[in-house]
């Protein structure tokens, strides 16, 4: 029989391999782990009960709060506050950071950024979606309640993240900075199970995922890029093909495992582009790197930008290494 390890052996296992592990890192996995599962639950069986749809409130960016956003915020949060092991949230669907102030909280080393639900337009027709979370060391005091401060910390101090794609299939992927493994929740056990270990993108891929509904206020370099993908050149094995879903994390996991580019750059109505830096470039950007690709802003590493408020947006390039290179060369061509 072939051997299974479930997210939760696996842990244990890499837990093992860092001496002075206390099991607090472990237990908040774990406890993530066990968000994801509840919030499966809701969307496998959105269809069925009356939590499709929006919620009548807008999250603090003016956009619908769709239900299930506002109930995998809730199970996350709940869940983080049950582990212990964490003194508080920043959330898309919250525009305070939410701090645990419990004696047990008070006393955790980590906090967590967090998109409970990405791709939030794409639950009604049924298409994937995703979680995606980040965590940290907090900087503030073990035995204090959290601060800002412990928020707004560049993604390179990033301890690990992730992301669950409620796909086809159910998936939990991760990185704790060394290397990326994916999990594929099977329903028969309840256990997600390695599936993917040790991931690693294709350096060139074939990919490019943009909303090209909004070509007309893209900047030149991306344009010129854009047309540069659908030329048609034998040895580069152009035109590449267009995909996109509109969920940032069912769009990044396709691309990493196919090889491909990712972009959502700035525009007239987002002229620092739409994406979040905390709880999606983030933690996107550190697995992007761990699989072997890049992460930039056009200009910086995404890892190394120094975030000055929660909510705050960049523009997005990541994927594949000599795509993205390739289109940070055009960007640098074409301003
Ligand atoms: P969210 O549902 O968490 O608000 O995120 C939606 C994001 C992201 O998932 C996706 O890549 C992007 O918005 C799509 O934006 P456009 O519809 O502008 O292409
Ligand atoms: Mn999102
Ligand atoms: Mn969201």
């Amino acid at each position: 029989m072939n051997k299974v390890t479930t997210l939760n052996q696996f842990i244990i296992e890499q837990q093992a391999n860092v001496p002075q592990a206390t099991g607090g890192f472990s237990s908040l996995l774990h406890h993530i782990g066990i968000a994801a599962k509840k919030i499966n639950r809701e969307v496998n069986k959105a269809g069925l009960v009356d939590i499709l749809g929006r919620a009548g409130t807008e999250n603090v960016q003016g956009e619908d709060q769709q239900k299930l956003d506002v109930y995998a915020n809730e199970t996350f949060i709940a869940e983080l506050k049950a582990s212990g092991e964490c003194c508080g949230v920043a959330s898309e669907e919250n525009q305070d950071v939410v701090v645990f102030e419990g004696e047990m909280s008070r006393d955790a080393k980590y906090i967590i950024c967090m998109d409970p639900l990405d791709g939030s337009s794409n639950i009604d027709v049924n298409v994937s979606i995703g979680t995606i979370f980040s965590v940290y060391r907090r900087k503030s005091p073990v035995g204090s309640v959290a601060t800002l401060e412990d928020f707004l910390q560049p993604g390179c101090d990033q301890v690990a993240a992730g992301y669950v794609i409620y796909g086809s299939s159910t998936m939990l992927v991760y990185t704790t900075g060394n290397g990326v493994n994916g999990f594929t929740l099977d329903t028969s056990i309840g256990e997600f199970c390695l599936s993917h270990p040790n991931v690693k993108s294709p350096a060139q891929g074939k990919i490019y995922s943009i909303n090209e509904g909004n070509y007309e206020k893209f900047p030149a370099g991306v344009k010129k890029y854009i047309k540069y993908c659908q030329e048609e050149d034998k040895e580069t094995k152009r035109p590449y093909t267009s995909r996109y879903i509109g969920s940032l994390v069912a769009d990044f996991h396709r691309n990493l495992l196919k090889g491909g580019v990712f972009m959502y750059p700035p525009t007239n109505s987002h002229p620092t582009g739409k994406l979040r830096l905390l709880y999606e470039c983030n933690p996107i950007a550190f697995i992007a790197e761990q699989a072997g690709g890049l992460a930039t802003d056009g200009g910086k590493r995404i890892l190394e930008i120094r975030p000055e408020t929660i909510h705050q947006r960049v523009p997005f390039y990541t994927g594949a290494k000599d795509m993205t290179g390739k289109v940070m060369e055009f960007l640098k061509t074409f301003e």
